[in-house]
Formats: structure tokens, C-alpha cells, sequence
């Protein structure tokens, strides 16, 4: 008996792994993050699965079903939204297991980070432009950011940012974002990217923190910040150009 963190993507059912859904087909347990994973994604389950969403499950509910699956011989297929690697809150459950002696194995899913780039079809580093992507989040009730990763502080390196979970104080975030980057820096907002209510938002911080309504973006929205979203802005990278070899190719000029 195995737990399998999955990630289950941004939502469309067809951004899983194909792992992901054949262990999801296997599993006697499932648990599901109700509030960021499409019900869709449960048409991969087994008819027989026993199946909860852990929005109305505190960890030691989690515990209890996981012992339950163990002494059923149960695999436990447990649902993340994106990537379980990021603001999975995955780390407690993995020691309790530990604790459990239950063995677990993590299955990487598509983040919405990227999947919003590719909403607005952008890259996220450009040569000369961005080689670095800070992904972030501004602190909330239950996950509080530690002093030294304040958004001013990683905003200062004027890298490409992704950032999660501040939908509910979008205002403030372009407010302190805009005393570090230029206000007219490129900017936009992601609603649900690959849900059928996906809907984006693109300018700059400045546009947006003048167009954006607050309530609209309150949950699910990704915000991408760095001159990568510029299409105009790029170098090109050497690595298709015609005079650069590398090792499986050589230069035809
Ligand atoms: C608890 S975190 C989970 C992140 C997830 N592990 C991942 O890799 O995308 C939830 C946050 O992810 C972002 N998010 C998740 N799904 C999204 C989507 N489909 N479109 C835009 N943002 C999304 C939002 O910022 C949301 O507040």
C-alpha cells in the first residue's frame, strides 16, 4: 500500500500525467483538493473508490483515513492542484506517514504558473531579459512569508515573478510590486487558467492596478510581473541560431 501525492494540474482533465491518472484508476482511496482540483478529474477514479474532499478534512481526519487505507490494502491517490511541490502543504502529511510507517511516492504535476505563461503564450525567460523566475506568494492567515522574502526584496532583482495565492489583496500587492519595478514593468492577471472560466488580464502594473477589479480575481488568479511578457523585448537565444555548434549539431554558417 502506497500514498501517491498527485498533481492533478491547473484543472483541465487532460493536464494530468498520464502516471497520475492510471494510479488515480488504481487507487481504493481518494482525497482531492476540492477547492482548486476539477471534479472532472475524478472520471479517472475506479467505480468502487472511496472518495473525499480534504476541504471539509483537518489533518488528523487525513491520518485516520490514510490508517483506514493501510489496513485495507487501500493505494491512496491524493489529489494536488498544479505541482504537489508548491503550496501543497504536502511536507506535514509526508512526516505523519513517515510516522505511520506508510510509504509515499510524489507524482510532479503541471503548475498553474507555467500553464498561465502558456495561456498568455509567453516565455518566462528571454536571454539578456530574465534567466530567473521567483515564484512567491504574499503572506496569508494559515502560511505567513518569512521576513526575509518580503515581496520588495525579490521584486529589487527585476527578475520574472509568479505569484500565488494573493488574489484577495491584488491591490496592495501591485502597490508594493510598482515601489520596486518600473510602473509601466509588463504585468498580467490569469483567472483559472484551463478552466472553461479561464480569463486574463494583460498590461502593465500601473493598467492594472487601475483596471483590475478586485473582486474578480479574488481566487484561482495567477500574477506574472517582468519584462519577459514583453513580446517586442528579446535577444535571441544561440541555440537554433545558425552559427552556434553544440554537440548534437553543427553551425551551417
Ligand atoms: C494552494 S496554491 C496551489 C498551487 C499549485 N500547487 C500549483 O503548482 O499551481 C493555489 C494558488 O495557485 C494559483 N492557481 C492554482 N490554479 C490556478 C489556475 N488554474 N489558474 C491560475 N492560478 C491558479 C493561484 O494563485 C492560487 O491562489
Amino acid at each position: 500500500m502506497t500514498v501517491y501525492f498527485i498533481g492533478a494540474g491547473p484543472g483541465a482533465k487532460d493536464l494530468i500525467t498520464v502516471r497520475g491518472a492510471e494510479l488515480l484508476a488504481r487507487a481504493g482511496l481518494v482525497l482531492y483538493a476540492g477547492s482548486l482540483v476539477s471534479r472532472d478529474m475524478l472520471e479517472f477514479c475506479s467505480s468502487g473508490a472511496e472518495i473525499h474532499d480534504t476541504a471539509e478534512l483537518d489533518l488528523e481526519k487525513q491520518e485516520a483515513l490514510y490508517i483506514r487505507a493501510k489496513e485495507r490494502g487501500w493505494d491512496v491517490a491524493r489529489l494536488h492542484s498544479g505541482d504537489p511541490a508548491i503550496y501543497g502543504a504536502t511536507a506535514e502529511q509526508m512526516r505523519r506517514l513517515e510516522k505511520l510507517g506508510i510509504p509515499y511516492e510524489i507524482v510532479p504535476g503541471v503548475s498553474s504558473f507555467t500553464s498561465a505563461a502558456a495561456v498568455l503564450g509567453a516565455e518566462l525567460t528571454k536571454p539578456l531579459v530574465s534567466q530567473s523566475i521567483i515564484i512567491t506568494r504574499t503572506s496569508g492567515r494559515a502560511s505567513p512569508v518569512p521576513e526575509g522574502e518580503n515581496l520588495g526584496s525579490l521584486a529589487a532583482h527585476g527578475a520574472t515573478m509568479a505569484i500565488f495565492l494573493s488574489g484577495a489583496r491584488m491591490d496592495e500587492t501591485l502597490a508594493e510590486l510598482m515601489k520596486y519595478y518600473p510602473s509601466d514593468t509588463p504585468a498580467a492577471l490569469v483567472y483559472k487558467a484551463t478552466w472553461p472560466q479561464e480569463k486574463k488580464l494583460c498590461g502593465t502594473l500601473q493598467s492594472l492596478s487601475e483596471e483590475a477589479k478586485p473582486e474578480e480575481w479574488r481566487l484561482s488568479t495567477m500574477l506574472l510581473v517582468g519584462r519577459v511578457l514583453d513580446a517586442g523585448e528579446a535577444a535571441e537565444s544561440q541555440l537554433y541560431s545558425q552559427e552556434y555548434s553544440h554537440r548534437y549539431r553543427k553551425a551551417s554558417q
